[in-house]
């Protein structure tokens, strides 16, 4: 977790503007791989982990119950009702480029829905899978 956060404060301090979603996945990847040896992220974990219930919230059950099922759709706040544009990078060019405001949503919505911060594993696989590995 620390690790994560120094390899990202590193990733913003050399990109200075925008990362990329592999640079994103780089850090995590990175980072799980020095608590556990030989990790590597996985979309399939991730997309279990994206519709997983994990029982914490009855209204946000999952985090597909904001983005649906397809990270390319469309979300919409299931309490607000307010729209979320698509996960996805390949929906929406402008996920996955910011470093800081992934890590600010990672911790928001992992904390409702999973009932604490996700791991480093766990964000390297959410990413590999967002980011096409259907
Ligand atoms: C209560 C509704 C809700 C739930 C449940 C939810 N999210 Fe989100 N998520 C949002 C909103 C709102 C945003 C930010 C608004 C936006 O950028 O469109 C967001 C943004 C994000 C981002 C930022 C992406 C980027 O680069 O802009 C990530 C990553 C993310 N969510 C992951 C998750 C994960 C992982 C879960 C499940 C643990 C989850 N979300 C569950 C509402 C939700």
């Amino acid at each position: 977790m620390k690790s994560a956060i120094v390899i990202l404060a590193g990733l913003c301090a050399a990109t200075v503007q925008a990362a990329t979603p592999a640079d994103l996945l780089t850090g995590y990847h990175t980072a799980a791989a020095q608590q556990t040896a030989g990790f590597q992220p996985s979309a399939q974990r991730g997309a279990a982990f994206h519709t997983r219930n994990f029982g914490v919230s009855a209204k946000l059950a999952s985090c597909a119950s904001c983005h649906t099922d397809n990270p390319a759709q469309a979300g919409r706040h299931v309490v607000t009702d307010k729209p979320i544009k698509p996960l996805a990078p390949a929906a929406n060019a402008e996920r996955l480029t910011d470093p800081a405001k992934v890590e600010k949503w990672f911790k928001r919505n992992c904390t409702e829905v999973v009932g604490r911060e996700c791991s480093a594993a766990e964000k390297a696989d959410y990413i590999a899978y967002v980011t096409g590995g259907r």
